[in-house]
C-alpha cells in the first residue's frame, strides 16, 4: 500500500524533536513500531513528501538515507522506498515465549533496559578502536584473574564511589552483569535447602537463581513505601532460620519504590539483632532521583554484599557487573566466580574500562538520566487519568502501574499483548504464591525515542478506556 504523506506530517508534530531529516527517520520508526506502516508499503517519493512538508528535497533524502542506514526501508531505483521487515528493527521482536503468535510484532516494553541514543554507537565503535590500538593481545586472548585486576577493580571502587560507596579494591569483584554478581552472592552466603528473604514483589532473575541453587524463598511483606521492617522482624524469628536478605533499596523492581532512610536504617538494625546478611541489589540506583538516602552497605558494611552493574546506566551488552563485599569474602568470590564463568571477558571488561576511564562512562550517565526523566514524566502524564489506572509510580527505567478493580494485572497484560506491547503483569514477581496486588511493569527504555513511546502509551491508554466494558462485564471482584 502507499503510504499517505499527511502521516507523516501528522507524526513529526508527535514529539520527535532535533533536525527535520532524523525527525524523518524517528517517524518512520515509529509508524512501523505503531503498525501504521507495515513491511512492503510503499513511502511518497522525495519530492511529494518534501512538497507535503514544506521542506528541501535534500532533507527528506538525508531522513530515508538514515532510515535504509537502519534497516527500516529500502530503496529500489526505477521502483520506489519501501517499508521492510521488522527484523531490522532492535525494539521489535517476535517473542514466542509470551506465548503469542511468532509472526506477530511485539513492542517490547517488558524487559527492562536502558535508552539508546545515536551515541552509544560512535562512542562504542571508538572504545573498541581504542582498545585494539592500546591492549596488549595478552590481556585480551588470554585467561584473567577470577576477580579482576588491580587496575579494574580500582575503577570499579571509583563507580560504586557515585553511590556513596567507600570501598578498596581487595573487596570488590568484577562479575559477568549484576545477575551472575547475585548468583555467586547466592552461593557465597546460603547452601541448598536453605531460606532466602526476599521482598513479596522480587526480581525475576532472583527467582531463578534462587531456584538454580535449591534455596526456598520466604516473601516480606510490602507496603507503599516498600519492605515493611516489622514483617522482616517477624520472619527472621520463623522457623525457617532465615540467615539472608534479598532486596533492592532503591528503585525497587517493578514497584519503583525508594526506600526511606529511616526504614534502611530499621532494616540494618533488625539484620544486626537477628544476624541477617544482606544482599543489596542497586542495579538501578544511579538512576533513581534525588535519593539521599544511603546504601545498606554503607549502614551495615560488615553484613552486606552490594552489587551492581553498567547494564541499566550504559550498556547491558558489556556484560560489566561489581560485587562489593567485606574483604573476607573476596576468596569465596573469586572461587565461585571461577567455579560459573572462570573470569569475565577480557575484552568486553576492556570496553567497559575504557568508558570508566575516559569519562564516557559519566557522559553516558547523564544522558540516560536525562533521557529517562522524560520518558517517566511521559507515562506519567498518559497512564494517570486513565480509568483503569489506581495510581503510577516511575522510578529508573519503569512504570509500575496499579490497577482499579475489576481490572486484574494478566487481563490487562493479554490486552496489551492483543495491541502488540508486551508487558509484564504482577505475577511475574511474585516471590511466593501470596496474595499480590494487581499490577504491571512498563519498561520505558526500549522505544527509539520519547516519540515513540508516546504512541506507545497512548494505544496502550486507549485499548484500556476501550477494553472496560467488556473487562467490567466479567469480572470476578
Ligand atoms: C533488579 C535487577 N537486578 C539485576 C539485574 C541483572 O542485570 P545485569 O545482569 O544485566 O546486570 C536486573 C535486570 O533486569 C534487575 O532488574
Amino acid at each position: 500500500m502507499a503510504a499517505d504523506p499527511r502521516l507523516f506530517a501528522e507524526l513529526l508534530d508527535d514529539g520527535h524533536t532535533g533536525p527535520v531529516y532524523r525527525r524523518i527517520t524517528q517517524a518512520i520508526a515509529t509508524a512501523v513500531t505503531t503498525g501504521r506502516l507495515v513491511a512492503g508499503d510503499r513511502l511518497p517519493t522525495h519530492r511529494e513528501l518534501a512538497r507535503e512538508l514544506g521542506i528541501a528535497v535534500p532533507t527528506v533524502s538525508r531522513g530515508y538515507r538514515e532510515a535504509e542506514q537502519q534497516g527500516l526501508i529500502s530503496s529500489t531505483v526505477g521502483r520506489g522506498t519501501f517499508v521492510s521487515g521488522v527484523s531490522g528493527i532492535p525494539h521489535l521482536r517476535d517473542t514466542p515465549e509470551t506465548g503469542h503468535d511468532a509472526s506477530v510484532r511485539q513492542i517490547d516494553m517488558a524487559v527492562n533496559a536502558p535508552a539508546r541514543g545515536m551515541m552509544h554507537d560512535e562512542l562504542l565503535r571508538r572504545a573498541i578502536t581504542a582498545v585494539a590500538a592500546t591492549a596488549a593481545p595478552d590481556a585480551l586472548l588470554g585467561y584473567e584473574s577470577d576477580i579482576g585486576t588491580y587496575e579494574q577493580r580500582l575503577a570499579a571502587c571509583r563507580w560504586l564511589a557515585h553511590s556513596g560507596l567507600d570501598t578498596k579494591p581487595g573487596q570488590v569483584a568484577i562479575c559477568h552483569g549484576s545477575q551472575h554478581a547475585l548468583l555467586v552472592a547466592l552461593a557465597a552466603t546460603l547452601r541448598p535447602g536453605e531460606t532466602l528473604l526476599t521482598e513479596a514483589l522480587t526480581y525475576p532473575g532472583a527467582k531463578s537463581a534462587a531456584r538454580l541453587l535449591g534455596l526456598s524463598i520466604q516473601a516480606v511483606a510490602m507496603d507503599a513505601h516498600g519492605l515493611i521492617p516489622e514483617a522482616l522482624e517477624k520472619a527472621c524469628a520463623s522457623a525457617s532460620a532465615p540467615r539472608v536478605l534479598y532486596c533492592m533499596p532503591t528503585a525497587h523492581n517493578p514497584t519503583a519504590i525508594t526506600l526511606t532512610p529511616e526504614r534502611r536504617q530499621a532494616i540494618v538494625n533488625i539484620a544486626r539483632r537477628h544476624n541477617l546478611f544482606i544482599i543489596e541489589d542497586d542495579v538501578f540506583g544511579l538512576l533513581a532521583e534525588d535519593t539521599h538516602a544511603s546504601p545498606l552497605a554503607m549502614l551495615a558494611p560488615e553484613r552486606t554484599l552490594f552489587l551492581t552493574s553498567l547494564s541499566k546506566t550504559l550498556s547491558p551488552g558489556l556484560r560489566c557487573g561489581f560485587l562489593a563485599g567485606p574483604p573476607q569474602m573476596t576468596d569465596r568470590i573469586g572461587a565461585l566466580i571461577r567455579a560459573t564463568i572462570f573470569n569475565p571477558s577480557p575484552l568486553a571488561t576492556a570496553v567497559a574500562m575504557r568508558w570508566l576511564a575516559d569519562g564516557t562512562a559519566d557522559r553516558l550517565l547523564d544522558w540516560q538520566r536525562d533521557e529517562m526523566a522524560r520518558r517517566r514524566t511521559a507515562a506519567e502524564h498518559l497512564l494517570l487519568p486513565n480509568p483503569a489506572v489506581a495510581g503510577v509510580r516511575t522510578a529508573a527505567l519503569h512504570a509500575w502501574v496499579e490497577l482499579h478493580q475489576p481490572w486484574s494485572a494478566s487481563e490487562v497484560a493479554t490486552l496489551a499483548g492483543g495491541l502488540g506491547i508486551s508487558i509484564s503483569p504482577t505475577r511475574n514477581f511474585a516471590a511466593t504464591d501470596q496474595a499480590i496486588p494487581q499490577g504491571v511493569r512498563l519498561c520505558l527504555g526500549n522505544a527509539v525515542d520519547v516519540g515513540t513511546l508516546t504512541t506507545t502509551l497512548r494505544t496502550l491508554a486507549d485499548g484500556l478506556e476501550r477494553g472496560r466494558p467488556t473487562w467490567a462485564s466479567s469480572t470476578r471482584v
